[in-house]
């Protein structure tokens, strides 16, 4: 071994894939020996290549003054270095394919014995994962030089080891090379050995790959199986009475059950030679598009999906195992169907546990060369995609995928990376793998005219442009025309939101050619933190030093870092929900089988009658079983007589245990109103006193109650600020809301008051409500009565001037004792609900803690609304406090902080409660959309400058 060659680094600029790899193959298990070499190692981290010990790779080099690392992980989540966050950019010059000299370089060293009865046979080094390029010798001998993070790299490390003894490997590892200018994806710059590491004995005469070919004839029911492998072996799947059957040979395994998402059944079998026996589970499926859809077995389906990226708050892409079995249950329960593996492939596991749950994937390769797009958007200037120098390593890429993951039955599509402009590299990776897998269409968004893929695919389009897809009136070229069109991404989950979801789930379930999407995305990368304090945070870009980083648009996801799940979860589980149940004319309900193969059968309708939100009669609906996509019209119960506003809730629920929930589970829910609430009046009749009304005292200063019933009140006023949402600030999206409301001044009012007119039985308060400097504001009039028990606000919000904007809310904020810390509710509920998200909340009657309300997002903002209230009370643990309804609905939001201070907090620790609970009490808010990425609010989710009029009662509780 030369140590010349070592001192040397011309890989690190090289686009080259490596040296010395193996051929890639498929991933699976045997019951051939290895070593599992996970684990604690030796870990040193140089500053610079230079400065790394260049003898490290010696059998006798003394790491004494190293320190431990777990392997898998990342060097910059245990103390080496730090964490870096870019969406686009590159955070080093483009220069490629040169990398920076200042280039952290990990050297690992780990020992192990191997077994003496390995002698003879050989043996392979598999890496499933390093981050972004490392060099491997084993036992002083240098096995070669892998890029590719999200790849497998595997060596032949036969001649090198030594049975029966004690054998060091020695891995340097670059956190760049030339393989980072394709590496350029929207998450966290996270180097090092992050996925596990193997040795393998591979027997003479042993299965070094397989293709199983296992299609589903939907016509007669029939399957056929072929199993490719390089020399022959035999395949047995006893269940379909294969016993030793050849390879490399069609067998008609006759009538089999399918595998699809939603039944995902698989056959055991197994595949050996004298050598070698392989477990395997086969999912028999044929995908195809056929008159422009995508099909699996003969039916359309329909991508109920989210964008997947590998992540943990504590360990980065390197993600426990059950954390992600758990994550998928979790995505089950949620009736998400579709998850495309943003944006490389998964650890190979995860893929197992779609094929045994039921997805539908993408599987992405590992290319994105974002930054090079920003200078030119159209020309990308230098982009590896479309030089010849780069195509060694875009085909090297494909391959690395295709060949470990093509026996996942769950596997339906290749996608060729995301946002790597277009390029001849990219027609390469085609073809190579239409050849090797003809099975399975292929995708990528950025070939925006279909020239090399399969399925016309784009992301966050408006809705406009779905119908007008879904209609066959855009994409007149002759490309995209005949293909199905998939949304890769689409509902930014950055913050609270998205927004309209309900909106394209409608057009997908309108339009046989708009097949479903992919929400972006579904976690947030937040990393765990600890303030100086010891309060628990997530950390995001900019939080760990970084010159030039995208702050927190690396929180855009549907459960948070520690897979909470967020309010946008729930409304998507009831968008994707698989039972649809909705009132219709006659006294009856519309059910719906939204499943594209499986049958309602182990499902109960459970309905209850709740009067005022108390349950008055509950019983079961009777409902045959549906086929897939079947619908029934069902009578409504029998239901009693009831005198206040009443709903009839029915809950379809599954009967029996599934694999990823338990029975109970709800898979979809409809709602009646069977009684509308009876009108209400504004209470009136009581005499003033001076400033008191009713139960009320008045502040003439300013114009607000300063007493309700001896309990000190500060407001009502006039509030049009929401602390914006990260879809007002429009970061990416067609329009940024929250800057023309500061422009605006809406978060500085101030307010005049014109007028206070004191009449025998009202106070009516005049005010003209404006920021400094700006013309334009409200008049807002305060009309206030009372009887002996409760005093009613009127109030009139009329604009005076141009609004050229819908604005955040309009209502008014009333601050209340901080003892007031339990908010019961009629309205919609339990979760919180804005105008264009609200189909997972229902009417009814909840209660929970002023802290309960909150939805704590990593990145502060605008949270916890809920809409439709008919009433609310706040109580404090005596259960004294007082009651606001109203003859009409509101939205309501209480806090103990000002939405000043959540405007401006930057993490959840910046949220500190004050002694007071404030309300807000209005009369709507402007929707929530999905502008930090894409379309903005939908046109009639936005409140407009008015005239508006909100009608309260405040009631002191007896
Ligand atoms: C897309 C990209 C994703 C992510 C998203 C915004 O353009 O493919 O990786 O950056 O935008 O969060």
């Amino acid at each position: 071994m030369g140590s010349l060659l070592i001192m040397t680094t011309p890989y690190l600029a090289q686009p080259d894939p490596g040296a010395g790899r193996l051929p890639a193959r498929a991933a699976f298990r045997s019951d051939a020996a290895a070593i599992d070499l996970n684990g604690t190692w030796r870990f040193h981290l140089s500053p610079t290549v230079a400065e790394a010990p260049a003898d490290f790779w010696q059998v006798d080099f003394d790491d004494t003054g190293w320190h431990d690392l777990p392997v898998p992980a990342h060097w910059q989540l245990h103390g080496h270095g730090e964490p870096a966050y870019t969406n686009v950019v590159y955070p080093f010059p483009i220069d490629p394919p040169h990398v920076p000299t200042e280039n952290p370089t990990g050297d690992y060293r780990t020992d192990f014995d191997a077994p003496a009865a390995w002698a003879g046979t050989p043996a392979v080094l598999r890496f499933e994962g390093i981050d972004s390029c490392a060099r491997v010798w084993l036992n002083g001998h240098e096995l070669g030089v892998t890029s590719g993070s999200r790849l497998p790299s595997e060596f032949d490390a036969t001649a090198a080891l030594i049975p029966g003894g004690r054998n060091l490997l020695a891995v340097r590892v670059h956190q760049w090379s030339a393989g980072s200018y394709v590496e350029d994806q929207d998450m966290w710059w996270l180097s090092g050995i992050f996925r596990d590491v193997t040795l393998l004995a591979r027997p003479a005469g042993g299965i070094d790959d397989y293709f199983v070919h296992a299609d589903y004839d939907h016509l007669t029911g029939r399957g056929t199986l072929r199993v490719e492998t390089a020399a022959p072996a035999r395949i047995s799947v006893p269940e379909l009475g294969l016993l030793d059957a050849a390879t490399n040979t069609d067998h008609a395994v006759g009538q089999v059950r399918p595998w699809n998402a939603e039944t995902p059944y698989r056959y055991q079998a197994t595949l050996a030679t004298d050598a070698e026996t392989v477990p395997l589970w086969i999912g028999f499926r044929t995908v195809r598009i056929t008159d422009g859809l995508l099909t699996v077995n003969g039916r359309r389906i329909l991508f109920r999906g989210v964008n997947r990226h590998e992540f943990h708050p504590d360990h980065g892409r390197a993600v426990p195992m059950d954390v992600v079995r758990d994550e998928l249950l979790l995505m089950k329960r949620h009736h998400i169907n579709a998850i495309r593996t943003s944006h490389y492939p998964p650890h190979p596991a995860m893929l197992e546990l779609c094929d045994e749950l039921g997805f539908w994937v993408i599987d992405e390769c590992d290319i994105e060369t974002h930054g090079f797009g920003l200078e030119d958007w159209q020309g990308w200037p230098g982009n590896p995609s479309d030089d010849p120098q780069w195509q060694g390593a875009y085909l090297d890429r494909m391959r690395r995928m295709v060949e470990r993951d093509k026996n996942h039955p769950s596997v339906i599509m290749w996608s060729l990376g995301n946002e790597a402009g277009i390029g001849d590299n990219h027609r390469v990776m085609a073809q190579w793998t239409r050849e090797r897998d003809p099975g399975r269409p292929l995708h990528y968004e950025g070939d925006h005219e279909c020239r090399y893929v399969d399925v016309y695919s784009a992301m966050y389009p408006p809705l406009a442009t779905v119908d007008a897809v879904g209609r066959y009136e855009q994409a007149a070229d002759e490309l995209r025309r005949d293909k199905p069109f998939i949304l890769c991404e689409y509902a930014h989950a950055m913050g609270n939101g998205p927004g309209g979801l309900r909106d394209y789930q409608d057009l997908f379930e309108r339009y046989p050619r708009c097949q479903g999407g992919f929400v972006w995305e579904w976690i947030d990368h937040g990393l765990r933190r600890r303030s100086a304090d010891g309060q628990e945070y997530f950390g995001y870009g900019g939080d760990f030093g970084e010159p030039l980083h995208d702050g927190h648009f690396v929180i855009d996801g549907l459960v948070s870092p520690d897979r909470t799940p967020s309010p946008g979860l729930r409304e998507l589980a009831a968008v994707y929900a698989p039972v649809t149940i909705a009132a219709t004319d006659a006294d009856s309900v519309r059910i719906r089988n939204r499943y594209d193969f499986a049958a309602l059968d182990q499902v109960t309708y459970h309905w209850v009658i709740e009067e005022e939100g108390l349950p008055a009669a509950e019983g079961t609906l009777p409902v045959p079983p549906l086929a897939p996509d079947e619908e029934v019209e069902v009578a409504l119960p029998r239901l009693p007589a009831t005198s206040a506003e009443s709903w009839l809730t029915i809950s379809a629920r599954l009967t029996v245990d599934q694999p990823w929930a338990a029975a109970g589970h709800e898979l979809g829910q409809g709602q009646v109103m069977v009684r509308p609430a009876t009108p209400r009046r504004l209470p009136t009749g009581t005499k003033r006193r001076g400033d008191t009304l009713g139960p009320a005292e008045f502040d003439p200063a300013r114009g607000t109650l300063r007493a309700l019933a001896g309990m000190a009140v500060d407001g009502p006023r006039l509030d049009v600020w929401r602390a914006p949402t990260d879809n007002d600030e429009g970061y990416y999206g067609d329009r940024k809301l929250a800057q023309a409301w500061r422009d605006a001044g809406l978060d500085r009012l101030q307010h005049r008051l014109v007028d206070l007119r004191r009449d025998d039985d009202a106070i009516v308060v005049t005010t003209r409500v404006a920021a400094a400097q700006q013309r334009n504001g409200f008049w807002a009039t305060y009309r206030w009565t009372a009887d002996q028990q409760a005093v009613a606000l009127e109030l009139s919000v009329t604009p005076d001037g141009e609004f050229p904007f819908p604005l955040p809310r309009v209502g008014v904020r009333l601050a209340v004792p901080g003892t007031l810390s339990t908010v019961e509710w009629f309205g919609l509920g339990p979760g919180e609900a804005y105008a264009d998200s609200r189909q997972a909340a229902r009417v009814g009657r909840f209660t929970r803690t002023v802290d309960e309300w909150q939805t704590p997002y990593i990145f502060p903002q605008e949270n916890g609304g809920r809409m439709s209230v008919r009433w609310a009370e706040l109580r404090d643990e005596h259960g004294g406090g007082f009651r606001v309804s109203s003859p009409d609905t509101y939205q309501l939001t209480a806090r103990r902080w000002t939405s000043e201070l959540l405007t401006a907090a930057q993490h959840t620790t910046d949220l500190v409660a004050d002694d007071v609970v404030y309300l807000n009490l209005d009369v709507g808010h402007t929707g929530l959309g999905s502008g930090s990425c894409g379309p903005s609010v939908g046109e009639r989710y936005r409140l407009g400058p008015g005239p508006h009029r909100l009608r309260l009662i405040l009631a002191p509780l007896p």
